[in-house]
């Protein structure tokens, strides 16, 4: 005796009813590259269909988006100048008022890193603890211009402590801190440190990312920015990193947000415009995110998911 399995595959129509895995428009988080200066949309080069938006331009952008059905956005500056001062006050700030000016419904989660402000490119000024002290002050300018969350990205250690304190004490107690708990040293990022022009002048940044041979260690890391006042928790990069987002999702009842990084897009993106790959590609990585456990996902598909979403009834 044997089982029978194909009963269940016969038609579309029937693989439906055993379907477990399935894609809603909340699930999607959308990156956006904010840069100075009035109508610009730019097209990345190493990114296809990403852009670099001037503030003007993003709001029509979003517009469109919004009627797709966008909930979320995750913003990404990239200062004409760089240092610390345009860190705290410069163009995320300006960009988090516009939109919840326009959008007061459109989740707005800031990207609270240094890299693309410091000369070197490098996530931290030298000193981890020092760095912890500006990147609170940084996401309290995000949260004073209105962004909901805030997601650190730099891998400093303590930063989440120092957020949340830094938040507490000026009373936004419940602006959640999504944290990139764990992100590892991964060489999916190419693509980004072009279109956010913070490609580290000299190393790498393998002396604070993780170590992409561990996986144990995530958890340890994941706990301790819990412990420090996350209430949300990336996982970076996903796609070669579904073990980790499973372990995480079997530990922890928090919203797990996988980020499918630029690298992966790419890959992807290339493979379909290529034709070595069926479009149905880009569904079949994205379920492989959710199927993983990740609660949403922040891609650069957003906006070709919510339309296809959209198509179907
Ligand atoms: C900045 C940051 C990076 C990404 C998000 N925030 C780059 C890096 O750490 O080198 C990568 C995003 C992507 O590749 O899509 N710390």
């Amino acid at each position: 005796m044997y089982k029978r399995f194909h009963y269940k595959r016969e038609s579309e129509e029937i693989r439906l009813k055993h379907r477990q895995t399935f894609l809603y428009k909340e699930d999607f988080i959308l990156p956006l590259f904010i840069v100075e200066g009035d109508d610009v949309k730019t097209e990345i080069p190493s990114m296809p269909e990403v852009y670099h938006f001037s503030i003007d331009r993003v709001l029509l952008y979003l517009d469109k988006m919004i009627e797709l059905g966008l909930t979320s956005v995750l913003l990404f500056g990239i200062p004409d100048k760089k240092g610390i001062k345009e860190a705290l006050d410069g163009i995320v700030q300006k960009a988090v008022k516009a939109i919840k000016a326009k959008f007061p419904g459109l989740e707005v989660i800031t990207d609270v890193c240094l890299c693309s402000y410091t000369e070197n490119g490098h996530c931290h000024i030298g000193d981890n603890d020092e760095t912890c002290k500006i990147l609170a002050d940084v996401a309290l300018s995000h949260v004073k211009a209105g962004a909901d969350i805030v997601a650190p990205s730099d891998m400093m250690d303590g930063r989440v402590y120092h957020i949340k304190n830094k938040l507490d004490e000026n009373g936004y107690n419940d602006i959640p801190v999504m944290s990139y708990a764990a992100k590892y040293a991964s060489n999916f990022y190419g693509p980004f440190r072009d279109a956010a022009d913070c490609a580290p002048e000299t190393g790498d940044r393998k002396s604070y990312q993780m170590d992409y041979c561990n996986r144990d260690e995530a958890i340890e890391e994941v706990f301790e920015d819990i412990v420090e006042g996350a209430k949300q928790i990336i996982i970076k990069p996903a796609l070669s990193y579904l073990d980790i987002i499973r372990d995480v999702k079997d530990k922890i009842d928090l919203p797990v947000i996988g980020y499918n990084v630029s690298g992966e897009y790419k890959m992807i993106y290339e493979s379909v415009k290529q034709g070595w790959a069926s479009e149905d590609l880009i569904n079949e990585t994205i379920i492989s995110l959710k199927r993983a456990g990740c609660d949403r996902i922040i891609t650069y598909f957003t906006p070709y998911l919510l339309e296809k979403l959209s198509e179907q009834v």
